[in-house]
């Protein structure tokens, strides 16, 4: 795969969001650190190439910088609020500390004519974040547009197709950023729309092929978006020589087995098997209360188990030499050499014994979240499976509090799901980050009836996050909250009171435990 559009990152997480964005445009884009030089970037021959922000002043020192050559190689490249400083500075402009910096919403005015902007209005509103200020553009550039505190907030040199904007073009608030980021791409640097949904399951399709030839090929299927998105690619690349293992810990959401059943077995036609093994793991976790025990525990068994079966198929010798993995973009690049994912700890093939070691196959590994839904969608792979909200590898161990015991998973499993059918109800889904119940260890007393109860209570949790690093907690409508309350009390048996969690993160963690 050649990349299309190189994204320099100059810290923080702001080339992801730009890299996210490019792709929206239907153009292949990587994100590289700032460290690469012109004859890396050479042998990667990209289209174009864009600088991201980062919370530096160009002023600061060590400041990061970028190899000058880069601007010498003819590739047009398009500097964003950092990146626009740093072309400025290094191409012999002038970066001034104004001392009134601008952050937020802005105005922005047009000075004339302007390739990139396009049909821009003659003002509309951006978004801005920048202490310092580009006081002079370098020879050969044209100032074309401005704000109140940024004289230069566009400049252009379409001679050497060079470009930089003050504002982050990436961020919603900045009414036709896309716009601009479209221009740039298709009409500046003359890149094509082909990165589509269909491309990236051809490309994938054709590398698995490559990859595994005809030998045989073990995916653990968890319930979640990526790993069901990476098992329908490599079943659409070689499903009969895919073998799909599921292990039921016992502490899977409602209906979690048999949809995946249904999906894999009936629709895809692939060899599944479905490990039951939820008594293997309530035995194991008897008695024991603290988190970090329990998911230790839960997490070793789950190895145990697939172990089990990779061993059963003849892994180590003539069965399978390929695991299917379901590592995302943002693993690859967090993990710093840009190589080598973190395999997630759910799948924690890092815990088998060496003789089992499998060579991995990561179709998901150049895909954003988003993307791979929709690659999801494409494959058939139904909506219910595609859009699931994220749910943490140890399942709802770490959403009960106290001993987990099958009673109380069972209590949980089934407000879970009154939980999420009425958000579901609502519309509030998808928007949502996570929403889901959490069973603590203490009872209280209730009147049912004429009698008195003594039973659990069931927290509501709700979160709005664009990462899982920090989160908010959701303002869910008073309506949403009463009958979501209501059905819990009526139909869940074991909870007699409902509390909602209004804990952000920081301080608060998403799951309980
Ligand atoms: P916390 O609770 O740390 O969770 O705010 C952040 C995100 O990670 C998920 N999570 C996990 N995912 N294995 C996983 O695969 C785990 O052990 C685990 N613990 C938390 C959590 O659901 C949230 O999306």
């Amino acid at each position: 795969m050649s990349a299309n559009v190189l994204v320099v990152d100059f810290g923080a997480q702001y080339a992801q969001l730009i890299a996210r964005r490019v792709r929206e445009a239907h153009v292949y884009s990587e994100i590289v650190p700032c460290t690469i030089n012109a004859d890396e970037v050479r042998a990667k021959d990209p289209s174009a190439i864009i600088l991201s922000g980062g919370p530096k002043s160009v002023y600061e020192v060590p400041a990061p910088s970028l190899d000058p050559a880069i601007y010498e190689l003819g590739i047009p490249v398009l500097g964003i609020c950092y990146g626009a400083q740093l072309m400025a500075q290094q191409l012999r402009g002038e970066v001034a500390r104004t001392g009134a910096g601008e952050y937020g919403r802005t105005t922005l005015t047009r000075q004339g004519g302007s390739s990139l902007l396009g049909e821009w209005p003659a003002t509309s509103t951006c978004w801005m974040s920048h202490g310092d200020a580009i006081a002079r553009a370098p020879d050969g550039f044209v100032v074309t547009a401005s704000s109140p505190e940024a004289a230069v907030a566009v400049m252009e040199d379409v001679q050497r197709r060079l470009y930089a904007v003050q504002f982050h073009p990436e961020v919603v608030h900045t009414e036709h950023g896309q716009a601009l980021l479209e221009n740039f791409l298709h009409r500046e640097a003359q890149i094509p729309a082909t990165w589509t949904n269909s491309s990236i399951i051809e490309d994938q399709v054709a590398a698995i092929r490559q990859q595994v030839g005809d030998e045989k090929v073990l995916c653990a299927l968890s319930g979640g978006v990526d790993s069901a998105v990476a098992a329908a690619l490599v079943t659409k690349a070689v499903g009969s020589q895919l073998t799909c293992v599921f292990v039921d810990t016992g502490l899977m959401r409602k209906n979690e087995g048999e949809q995946i059943e249904e999906t894999f077995t009936r629709q895809f036609g692939v060899e599944l098997i479905h490990v039951k093994a939820q008594d293997r793991f309530f035995d194991a976790l008897v008695g024991v209360t603290d988190p970090e025990a329990k998911r230790k525990i839960i997490g070793e068994l789950f190895i145990r188990e697939f172990e089990a079966v990779a061993r059963d198929l003849g892994a180590g010798g003539d069965g399978p030499r390929f695991l299917v993995q379901g590592t995302l973009y943002p693993d690859v690049i967090e993990s710093g050499s840009g190589h080598a994912a973190n395999i997630k700890s759910h799948h924690n093939v890092g815990g088998l014994p060496a003789d089992l070691s499998f060579e991995l196959v990561e179709p998901l590994r150049l895909l954003f979240k988003d993307e791979v839904r929709h690659v999801g969608e494409e494959l058939g792979l139904p909506a219910e499976i595609v859009w699931r909200q994220p749910f943490p590898g140890p399942g709802l161990g770490v959403r009960i509090v106290g001993e987990v015991t099958r009673g109380r998973a069972e209590i949980l499993r089934n407000a879970d799901y009154v939980v999420v059918d009425e958000i579901k109800k609502a519309g509030l889904y998808r928007e949502l980050w996570q929403s889901f119940a959490v069973l603590p260890a203490v009872r209280t007393v209730g009147v049912m009836g004429d009698a008195r109860t003594y039973a659990y209570p069931i927290i509501i949790r709700a979160v709005t996050s664009d990462d899982a690093m920090t989160a908010d907690w959701a303002r869910l409508p008073y309506d949403v909250i009463e009958s979501i309350a209501n059905r819990l009390i009526r139909e869940v048996e074991g909870v007699n009171r409902v509390a909602l969690d209004v804990t952000s993160k920081p301080p608060g963690t998403i799951e309980w435990e």
